[in-house]
C-alpha cells in the first residue's frame, strides 16, 4: 500500500480545502482526483457529465485512481464524492473519511460567498431530492470504505487539518 491520505466523503463537505490545509501543515503535496481527470481530458466536470455522462467520469476516476497507485506516495489525496468506489482505493493509503450531514454542507454553501458557482460546478448537486438520495445511500459506503471518520461539521478547516496531521504523525 501506498503511504499517501486519501480523504473521501460527501460532495462540497471541504475534502480539497482540508487536503490544502493539511498539506500546509505536513509539508506533503496535495492533488486531487477531480482536477487531475479535468487536466487529463481538458474538460470540466460538468462537461464530462453532460458531454459523455456518469460512466464514463467513473472509468476516468478509476484511470486516475491507477495512476496514483503507481506513481505518487506521501501525498495528500482529496477526491471527488464517487471516488471512493475505484477498485483499488486502499492501495492508495490510508483512507479517511470527512463527515457533515447533509444539512450541515448545504447550510455551509448557502451561505459561501461563492455558493452558487459551487453548486453549479457539481452535476449530482443539481436536484437537492435526489442529492439527498444519494447522500443516504452513500453514509454506509463512506463508512464501510474508511480507516477513519473524523467530523467536520462546524468545525474549522485548520483545526480538522491539526486533527488529521497529529493522527499520521
Ligand atoms: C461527485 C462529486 C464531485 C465530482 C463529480 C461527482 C460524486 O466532486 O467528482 O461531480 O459522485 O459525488 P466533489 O465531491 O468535490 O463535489
Amino acid at each position: 500500500m501506498a503511504d499517501n491520505i486519501i480523504l473521501i466523503g460527501f460532495m462540497a463537505v471541504g475534502k480539497g480545502r482540508t487536503a490544502r490545509a493539511l498539506a500546509a501543515a505536513t509539508g506533503r503535496f496535495a492533488v486531487d482526483t477531480d482536477d487531475l481527470i479535468e487536466s487529463m481530458v481538458k474538460m470540466k466536470i460538468r462537461k464530462i457529465f453532460a458531454r459523455h455522462g456518469e460512466d464514463h467520469f467513473r472509468a476516468l476516476e478509476q484511470r486516475a485512481a491507477d495512476w496514483l497507485e503507481r506513481q505518487v506516495s506521501a501525498t495528500i489525496v482529496s477526491t471527488g464524492g464517487g471516488f471512493f468506489m475505484v477498485n483499488n482505493l486502499h492501495r492508495l493509503g490510508r483512507v479517511i473519511y470527512l463527515h457533515s450531514s447533509l444539512e450541515g454542507i448545504l447550510a455551509a454553501i448557502r451561505s459561501h460567498p461563492n455558493g452558487e458557482k459551487k453548486i453549479a460546478k457539481r452535476p449530482l448537486l443539481q436536484d437537492i431530492d435526489r442529492a439527498r438520495l444519494l447522500y443516504d445511500q452513500r453514509l454506509p459506503l463512506y463508512r464501510a470504505a474508511c480507516d477513519t471518520e473524523i467530523n467536520v461539521e462546524g468545525r474549522e478547516i485548520a483545526e480538522v487539518a491539526t486533527e488529521i496531521a497529529a493522527l499520521i504523525a
